[in-house]
This record gives structure tokens, sequence and C-alpha cells, in this order.
């Protein structure tokens, strides 16, 4: 049987082009970008040329690109960072209730080492008032750091207000924009952004690239000490076969971004309007102010992962939220912060649409679907 993949949000297979372009960097292409003979040469053309593409598609300067190996490490590196390098301005940070767990644990952390941490909540559609960060900047509040996009509910938020408010009260303003990445407009300038987290494998690139765009004039303390390499913010030989991969990456998205996302957006409201048909079905996060590809729903009388393993017989991989909590058995805290009961929010699917959906495979899901939510509540002890 041949599967079919609603899980774009968790992961994304290697477009070909990308695959083209990365190959001779394995092989004919290997050198180390320190060295200072030919090989190193080309190994440090191929990674300014990168780090050129990838500032394109944010309106960032190629110096403000810090390349990493993942997003959770550029998360870390954007808090972590900032702390320590601006104690003797303060202590205190503002992320939101709806974060991805790496700036979560994170946050968690820096507690733990005596920095101060309010977490803003959000409406029932996920998404935040700007003004509610105006209230909670503080004398001492060194970043302000809010996700763009939802990776559970896709929930967009407005990140040109916030950062607005942030540069008026000179706060760093950063954003983890992971999932919104190549798939809506980024403008670090006019969106007022600081610090913003990006990644590779999430648009089509390798895993191993990721990277965080640091606007010149900003205090951070390098994450990894080394041999100077990035600015000598992030020590350690440059992966360059998977940072040409998530430029080549880039420039595609580049290019093909208008014309995706309106594609994406028929197929993803075809897939809301269908799912929402099956009775007590309910969506959650905002009906327009969503990513072009997620959708996420909770059902009656049912749990998620009884919903995933059902529909994965029939072909179908679609995941109950973030992949990085779903093999938790806590309910999702995205979900409870816009006001799920614990048992709400066990019952939840999230279906991420990409580059290869297709209308034929939205078709089967909806056909498949309702049968399995009926088939489940007939043995559902909840609904008894
Ligand atoms: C919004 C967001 N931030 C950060 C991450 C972490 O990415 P990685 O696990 O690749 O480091 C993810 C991955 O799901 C994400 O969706």
């Amino acid at each position: 049987m041949k599967q079919i993949y609603f899980d774009y949000a968790a992961t994304t297979p290697v477009d070909p082009r990308v695959k083209k372009a990365v190959e001779p960097f394995f092989k004919e292409k290997f050198g180390n970008t320190m060295s200072i003979h030919k090989f190193g040469q080309e190994a440090k053309i191929a990674l300014e040329k990168s780090r050129e593409t990838v500032a394109d598609l944010i309106n960032a300067k190629p110096n403000e690109i810090i390349f990493t190996g993942s997003a959770t490490e550029s998360n870390n590196f954007a808090l972590k960072g900032v702390t320590f390098a601006n104690k003797n301005k303060g202590k205190h940070i503002i992320i939101s209730q709806i974060e991805h767990p790496c700036i979560m644990e994170t946050a968690s952390w820096l507690e733990k080492q005596g920095l101060k941490m309010t977490r803003v909540p959000v409406n029932k559609y996920g998404l935040i008032n700007p003004l509610d960060v105006k209230k909670a900047i503080r004398k001492d509040t060194i970043l302000v750091s809010i996700t763009h996009a939802s990776n559970e509910i896709g929930a967009i938020q407005p990140i040109e207000r916030i950062g607005k408010i942030c540069r008026s009260k000179g706060v760093y303003f950063h954003t983890d924009a992971v999932q919104s990445l190549g798939k809506i407009p980024i403008d670090v300038n006019k969106m007022n952004i600081d610090l913003l987290t990006a990644s590779s494998h999430k648009i089509y690139g390798p895993k191993g690239a990721a990277c965080l765009f640091v606007r010149q004039g900003v205090k951070i303390e390098p994450l990894l000490h080394g041999g100077g390499q990035e600015m000598g913010l992030r020590g350690s030989t440059s992966n360059i076969p998977a940072i040409v991969g998530f430029a080549k990456a880039c420039e595609i998205c580049k290019k093909e971004m208008k014309k995706e996302t309106q594609r994406l957006i028929k197929l993803r409201d075809k897939v809301i309007k269908n799912v929402l048909k099956i009775e007590k079905a309910y969506l959650n996060g905002h009906p327009e102010k969503r990513l072009p590809n997620i959708a996420n729903f909770w059902f009656s009388f049912i749990e998620g992962e009884s919903l995933v393993v059902r529909l994965d017989l029939k072909g179908i991989a679609v995941s109950t939220g973030s992949a990085c909590s779903s093999a938790k058995l806590e309910p999702s805290h995205v979900l409870l912060a816009i006001g799920l009961k614990p048992q709400q929010a066990h019952s939840s699917l999230r279906i991420s649409l990409g580059r290869w959906t297709t209308g034929k495979e939205v078709d089967y899901l909806i056909k498949v679907l309702p049968n399995i939510v009926k088939s489940l509540r007939r043995i559902s002890p909840y609904g008894k």
C-alpha cells in the first residue's frame, strides 16, 4: 500500500533539486572552510553564497545569518546567548504559553539559573494580544521570544506589532519562524525582528542545518566556543552539504511561495470543510490566521493516538501534534492554553500538507476519516 504523508510540519522529504545541489559537496567538494588550500576555498565560497541566499529569503544581511545544526540549537542560542550577554541590563524574559518545547524547556532551565520569566497567554484561537506583551515588559526585560506560527495549530501571531512594541521599549525581539519560513513572507526589517530561528528540514532541505538571524548590533554570547567559525559565535567545522541544501531549499521557496501557498490553502480549506462535517469535530486555531498547510482538530469521545494508528493502517501518516511531544502522555500545552480540557486535548489530530500533497490524497483522507471516527466512537468508553 502506498503511504500518504500528511505530517509535513514534523519534517519534509528533501526536494530532488536540493539533493542534486548537495551531492558534489559529499565527494569532490568536501573541504573544510577553515583550510587555506583550494578545497577549503571552494567550501568557504559555498558557505558564503549559502549565507547570502538564506539572508535574502528574510531580507537580512548575509553577516547576520549564523548557521547552526538545528532549530533547537538556534532557540537555545537566542535565549541563552542574549541572557548571558545582557546580564547587566536585566534578568527578565517574556515568552508565550504556546512555544515549542525547545523554547519552553530553555526558559524553565534559565528560571533555575535565576532568570525571571513571563509566559503571555493566548486567546481561544491561539493568538497573542500584543498589548499583553506590552503590559508584561518591565524595566529589567531583556528579551521577548514569540513563535511566528504554531507548529501544532498553525496560528500566525501578529509579530510585526509585537516587534514594534519591543523596538519602542528597547527590548530585543526573537521569533521562532521554523514553521512559517518559506510558507508566508518574512521581512526581518519590516517586522522589527532582532533574532529569528529558521530550519532546513521543514522546507525540503536536509536535516542538520538551521540558522539564527542576529541583527547587527545585538549583544549575544557565543553558543559554542571553538575555532572561530560563524563570526566566532558558533565554533565547529561547517556542515557544508547541509548548509548548501538549506540555501537551495530557501531559493526554491522564494521562487515558488506565492503559487504554492494558494495551492495549499485550497487543499487545507477542503480538508477543514470536510472534517468539520463530521459530527462533534472542531477546528483548533483561527479559521484564517493560520499557516497554509496546517489543520488541527479535536473529536469528542476519541483519543488522538487511536486515530493516528487507524489512519496509519489505512496508509495515511498524520500526528496528534508536535512530533517532539507526541510521545509524551501529557496533553498538549498548546491545546490547554487555548482552553481545551485535558480530555479534549487528548482527542486532537494535526493534518499538515506540503509540496507533494495532491487533491487525490486529500480526497482519500476525507473519505476514510469519517468512518474511522464512527468506528472508534462505537467502542469509546467516553461516549457511553
Ligand atoms: C516551531 C518549531 N520550533 C522548533 C522546532 C525544533 O526543531 P528541531 O527539532 O529540528 O531542532 C520545531 C520542530 O518541530 C518547530 O516546529
